[in-house]
């Protein structure tokens, strides 16, 4: 602290002078303080050189010339922490690239909402059941989500235990990523064995047989696809929404090549759509650190306030700085999304434009579940094309929630889920999320959406199906 705030003079801690919200209030500072020096002395989960490389990467998708699948659980939480559930969500985000890539033609840079996904913004600041009122479960870095007094009180302790689970998550996808698991040779040991269930499974299958095809094919022709480092292993990055900022503050390093500040917590950090107004700390604090970016972008943004956040958050214009998320229902896409679009380009701001399909088609079933309706899902993302395509701009992403356990949390899909299912297997600690069935249905079909885009652009007229 002591530093004299103007807004430009940026410290890992000048957020504090702005407006915080979505943040807890922890009884004991001194508690608070220990922990956030702890953190602050502990290793980096990310090295500032990956971050620079998932940039150049992004920038690669702002120019159309790859495309961003971004994924995983709503909230990570502490006792849903197993190897294989990240192996799970791990295999489900490969087989959706792998799904993308063969139908676009392009490079899909994989980034996982993973390995320190924890905090929570929340619509209400409490929570009532029948004649109780506790204060609200914030996720598993700040509080629990039992219903009782003593486990929604905010305890700093949590952000040490996030930390190393972050880093251990970090460690196994490393592994899987580089180790040989996610070797394109392995394709057809990606399956899940429940996916058999899902008429999708075949359509992989099928898919996988292809690609085994050309890799014998290449072989034959004496390409040795075996040492090939492209295919041998994968690039994969892991993101957050950087909510709870003491504990953004106290992982932030200064890059000793450049001087430039990162967010050591992950290699790509969003800003919720709740904390993305002018004035606001996660703004101050986003706008001094120098990873790539998420801004998530809702109906209540108005186009001349996001032109503000771009200057505030890109001043330089750099490709791949930002990726902008935009999620704002099936039935407000086309309408909401377009004057953001003719914004953005009017200003000459370079973004990455990715859909989140899932934020604003959230529902309340009849039995008093959260759900998702698969359908309205495609809906938006057939929307948010079709937006792209109208605007003449390249609608470069996705953005989901997911897991590959077999759960069941949204309606619909080709397993047809309904909303007297739910209870069945019913594990979010948020949101609801497509499982691993209606995840690789999603790719397939995206897949179909992307190749369109691609023969139009090609104006051959011909279609290929992936
Ligand atoms: C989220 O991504 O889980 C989330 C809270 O999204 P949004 O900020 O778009 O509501
Ligand atoms: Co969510």
């Amino acid at each position: 602290m002591g530093v004299e705030w103007t807004p430009d003079s940026w410290h890992p801690n000048s957020w504090r002078r702005a407006n915080g919200i979505q943040m807890p209030s922890y009884a004991d500072a001194e508690a608070l303080a220990s922990v956030e020096n702890s953190l602050a002395s502990y290793p980096p989960l990310i090295f500032a050189d990956e971050a620079k490389q998932l940039k150049a990467d992004l920038a690669e998708v702002a120019e159309g010339r790859a495309f961003l699948l971004q994924g995983g659980d709503c909230a990570e939480s502490f006792a849903e922490f197993n190897p294989v559930n990240i192996r799970d969500t791990f295999r489900v985000i490969l087989q959706m690239a792998v799904v993308l890539t063969y139908a676009s033609k392009v490079p899909v840079v994989k980034i996982g909402r993973m390995a320190g996904q924890f905090a929570k913004p929340r619509s209400s600041d409490v929570e009532a059941q029948g004649d109780i009122e506790l204060p609200s479960y914030r996720g598993d870095i700040v509080n629990d989500i039992e219903f009782t007094e003593a486990s929604r009180v905010p305890d700093p302790q949590r952000m040490i235990r996030a930390y190393s689970q972050a880093s251990a998550t970090l460690n196994l996808l490393r592994a899987y990523a580089a180790g040989g698991y996610a070797n394109l040779h392995n394709v057809h040991g990606w399956t899940l064995d429940f996916m058999g269930e899902s008429p999708w499974a075949a359509k992989f299958e099928d898919l996988a047989s292809r690609i085994g095809d050309a890799l014998a094919f290449m072989d034959a022709c004496g390409v040795d696809a075996a040492r090939a480092p492209q295919l041998n292993g994968t690039d994969f990055y892991v993101s957050h929404e950087a909510l709870l900022l003491p504990y953004e503050q106290a992982l932030t390093r200064q890059d000793s090549a450049t001087g430039a500040y990162y967010a050591s917590s992950a290699h790509f950090v969003w800003i919720g759509d709740r904390t993305r107004f002018e004035d606001s700390a996660h703004v101050e604090f986003f706008r001094g650190i120098a990873n790539p970016i998420g801004m998530k972008c809702g109906p209540s943004l108005d186009p001349d306030d996001l032109i503000k956040l771009l200057d505030t958050l890109n001043p330089t214009r750099e490709a791949g700085r930002i990726t902008l998320i935009s999620r704002f229902g099936h039935d407000k896409v086309e309408t909401g999304l377009p004057p953001l679009v003719r914004a953005v380009r009017k200003e000459g701001h370079p973004v990455i434009w990715s859909c989140d399909p899932m934020h604003g088609n959230t529902v309340k079933a009849a039995t008093g579940y959260k759900t998702r309706p698969f359908e309205r899902i495609l809906e938006e993302v057939r929307g948010f094309f079709a937006v792209h395509r109208a605007e003449g701009s390249y609608g470069g992403g996705i953005h989901c929630e997911m897991t590959g356990q077999d759960v069941t949390e949204c309606t619909g899909g080709a397993m047809d889920l309904d909303e007297q299912d739910l209870a069945n297997r019913y594990h979010t600690h948020c949101d609801p999320r497509l499982n691993a069935g209606q995840s690789i249905e999603l790719a397939f079909l995206l897949a179909e959406m992307l190749n369109e885009e691609r023969v139009r652009d090609a104006g051959d007229g011909e279609r290929e199906v992936a």
